[in-house]
């Protein structure tokens, strides 16, 4: 996904960022289509896999940069410096990516997971420049029972924050934690099989 969406949204030596960087994806794809990027993550463990995950070599000459930071307070990157933001955050509490780091909003229950996210999106409008793009993937989730349409919840947080929607794509989950739930009850119409990639416009 973030080679596609990097390939639909940005030109050779453009800087993109990824502030929920985990293993490094969109920066290894970054580097290897020639663009200039910053990774951001605040587990300390996901940026020392990201620079062990960066280490190959290739043709470009791309700037890489990955930083242990809370992607609510990117104060170490100037207003309007970014040409595309790649990302994919937490889905709050779904699964935790750490056992109690300071600022990891995975640990966070649906309400404050989007206050965080208000917070995110703000930063994203700050550091991106006038008419570029940021892309979000995000899936919903269901607690006690009940859905929670996180996906459409955090959209309007980028709306707020001033985005406007340019594209909505639906991805297709073919792993979901649930899928063998749902099926022994014999319901699997139920799963929430799929995830959205939200593109944001400056
Ligand atoms: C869904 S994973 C990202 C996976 C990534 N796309 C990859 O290629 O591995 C979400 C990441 O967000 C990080 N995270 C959680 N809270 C954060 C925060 N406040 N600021 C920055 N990163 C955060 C987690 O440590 C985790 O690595």
């Amino acid at each position: 996904m973030p080679r596609n969406l990097i390939l639909r949204y940005t030109n050779p030596n453009d800087w993109v960022l990824d502030q929920f960087m985990g293993s490094g994806t969109t920066l290894v794809e970054a580097k290897l289509l020639n663009r200039n990027a910053v990774g951001v993550d605040i587990n300390p463990q996901s940026v020392s896999i990201s620079e062990t995950n960066l280490q190959f070599q290739c043709e470009s000459k791309s700037k890489i940069y990955t930083k242990n930071g809370n992607a609510t307070d990117l104060n170490f990157i100037k207003d309007s410096r970014i040409d595309f933001i790649c990302t994919h955050p937490p889905y709050a509490n779904i699964i935790k990516y750490s056992k109690g780091i300071e600022g990891d909003i995975s640990l966070l229950d649906a309400e404050t997971f989007l206050n965080e996210m208000s917070k995110v999106s703000n930063e994203c409008y700050r550091v991106l420049k006038k008419g570029k793009m940021c892309a979000v993937m995000i899936g919903d989730i269901r607690k006690y029972g009940k859905v929670i349409p996180l996906g459409f919840r955090m959209m309007e947080c980028f709306l707020q924050a001033g985005f406007s929607n340019k594209e909505i794509i639906i991805k297709e989950q073919h792993n979901c934690l649930s899928t063998d739930y749902w099926k022994e009850q014999k319901r699997d119409f139920l799963l929430l099989a799929h995830e959205y990639i939200f593109v944001f416009q400056k």
